[in-house]
């Protein structure tokens, strides 16, 4: 039996050696070309539907889950036992309607006769898919030993499961089967949080069609005097070749993939996608292509995750945090973004001293030959073997990194300084954006520029909020209040900040508390007291 918690992360705690990214990458694509997504009938014998399935071949392994039905993940051990199934899967004829004989790894299982009550039905297990409830997670955090305890626990609980990971995997190689009837050779990749290691369950994928593969095949030297290239169409840049393929994919999804549906083409966009949801497997699904750099930056975001066990925890409970309190949101806007805080989070831990993460700098001049990587004439070359990377002697708790980080955030000066983990180090902003986070490969760029000032500025109060309520707990640590969300579940609270604005500050005493409270986190803060002003 496998892990059931992502045993994609190169986990580190069980003593096995890390995975490097582009293995758990090459790995799940295999696996998840070997496995086929099923509709079932609600009352189904799991017996006999392995039975069944198993004509065409030994099943590794497989699970359920329910989203608008039963559906049944089956990984068989060979390929062509996918192919073996198709052929004797048959396109439903619809009564007045018509059906488009795309034939995908996607089925619908239905019952020739229905199953025998009694004797047949047995319950199936289902896999959840969803995170917990908000209810449920302070449950489970009051119900924690220490501060270190609810970070861990909530990483545990939001953390993606090794099914999750799966149906991710199995969901792109479904979107990739569709892309081929243009570009037989392509790869369809997931990136962002579903491979970064810090994805929660529920977030979206975030997927990249890679072309560049097929143009790999054309590069081995051919002998002789002769060269032969391929007649194509040419377009004025590679942005508008980016969008006719998009858009060609787009309408192909929406027309012929099977579970396809609310297909939007967002192609003016800065980095032009088409986004939909996969109706099976409930993602909310973005497909890009020619994004060469994201995956890169999932890829670092993987390696530091995997550096030290508390980066994952730490990132997690600072965007459930950031989440609680509505910094982020899931539409567009001028909020931070979850991949901002995880560079603060990583730019904070490469402050501590001694380092808990190294700099981007650093693990580049640990690169060896093969390591070497320049996209767009950039280089996004670092270490990618995680044995040559020390581990840090820093032994500093989750608690105290927690407390820690919401003041060096509270304090930082935000107004001069910018966030730069290249360099693990601030800088002197290059441009006025109210908050600047370089863009670790495209240096040239923030990554944060949408965010407005108002925005961060509420960042600074929760984080200096945020602060106080740990460091009160801290005073109180000897007589902790019956019954009352404590640590982590405290700061998930609605804030007395952010009532207050919706208030419009209509009772002074509560606008005297949050002076107090916010001076009193001024003077407690022992370094870095170039707190912003505004
Ligand atoms: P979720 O909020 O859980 O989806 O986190 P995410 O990391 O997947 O973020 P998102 O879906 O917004 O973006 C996917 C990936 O695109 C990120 O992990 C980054 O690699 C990249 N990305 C997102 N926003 C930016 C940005 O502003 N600049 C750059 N360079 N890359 C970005
Ligand atoms: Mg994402």
């Amino acid at each position: 039996m496998e892990d059931r918690y992502s045993s994609l992360l190169s986990s580190s705690e069980d003593g096995a050696p890390k995975k490097r990214f582009s293995e758990v990458q090459k790995e799940r694509r295999e696996q998840a070309q070997r496995t086929v997504l099923i509709h079932c009938p609600n009352k189904i014998s799991e017996k006999k539907f392995l039975k069944y399935l198993s004509q065409h071949g030994s099943i590794n392994n497989h699970f359920f889950y329910e989203s608008f039905g039963l559906y049944a993940v089956v990984e068989f051990s060979q390929k062509e036992s996918v192919a073996s199934l198709q052929k004797v899967t048959r396109t439903p004829s619809l009564g007045t309607e018509a059906a488009i004989p795309f034939r995908s790894r996607y089925f619908n299982l239905k019952l020739k006769t229905p199953l025998n009550q009694t004797s047949e039905q047995s319950s199936i297990q289902c896999r959840n898919q969803s995170s917990p409830s908000s209810k449920k997670l302070f449950e489970l955090l009051c119900c924690a030993e220490s501060v270190d305890d609810q970070l861990n626990t909530l990483l545990r609980e939001f953390q993606l499961t090794e099914e999750n990971t799966k149906l991710r995997y199995l969901t792109c190689s479904l979107i990739e089967d569709v892309a081929a009837a243009y570009f037989p050779d392509c790869t369809v990749r997931p990136f962002g949080s579903s491979v970064n290691s810090f994805g929660k369950l529920g977030c979206d994928l975030d997927m990249f069609l890679d072309l560049d593969e097929i143009e790999k095949f054309g590069t081995h030297k051919a002998s002789g005097n002769f060269l032969m290239e391929f007649q194509v169409k040419n377009v004025p840049s590679e942005r508008i070749a980016t969008q006719k393929i998009l858009s060609v994919i787009g309408e192909c999804l929406e027309h012929f993939g099977p579970g396809c549906v609310g297909v939007q083409k967002i192609l003016n966009a800065r980095c032009p996608l088409v986004r939909f949801s996969h109706q099976a497997s409930g993602f909310q699904c973005d497909l890009t292509a020619n994004n060469r750099i994201a995956l890169k930056s999932s890829e670092l975001l993987y390696i530091y995750g995997a550096l030290d066990s508390r980066v994952r925890a730490l990132v997690f409970s600072i965007r459930c945090w950031a989440r609680a309190h509505s910094l982020t949101s899931s539409i567009p806007g001028a909020w931070i973004t979850n991949f901002s805080l995880t560079v603060m989070v990583i730019f904070f831990l490469q402050r501590r001293s001694p380092p808990i993460l190294p700099t981007l700098d650093y693990l580049k001049t640990l690169a060896d030959a093969e390591d070497k990587c320049l996209i767009e004439g950039h280089n996004c070359t670092f270490v990618r073997d995680f044995n040559r990377i020390k581990p840090s002697g820093n032994a500093e708790t989750l608690e105290l990194l927690l407390k820690e980080f919401f003041e060096y955030f509270g304090n930082f000066a935000f107004n001069k300084n910018s966030i730069n983990i290249r360099q693990g180090r601030e800088q002197n902003k290059p441009e006025s954006s109210p908050l600047h986070i370089q863009n670790p490969f495209e240096t040239s760029l923030n990554i944060s520029k949408n965010v407005s000032q108002s925005q961060l500025q509420k960042f600074i109060d929760l984080a200096r909020e945020s602060a106080w309520i740990l460091h009160q707990e801290d005073k109180d640590r000897l007589s902790p209040s019956n019954n009352q969300p404590w640590g982590l579940a405290a700061l998930l609270l609605p804030s007395v900040a952010n009532s207050m604005s919706l208030a419009k500050k209509k009772k002074k005493t509560s606008s005297e508390r949050i002076k107090n409270l916010l001076e009193s986190i001024k003077s407690s803060s022992t370094e870095n007291s170039t707190a912003t002003n505004g």
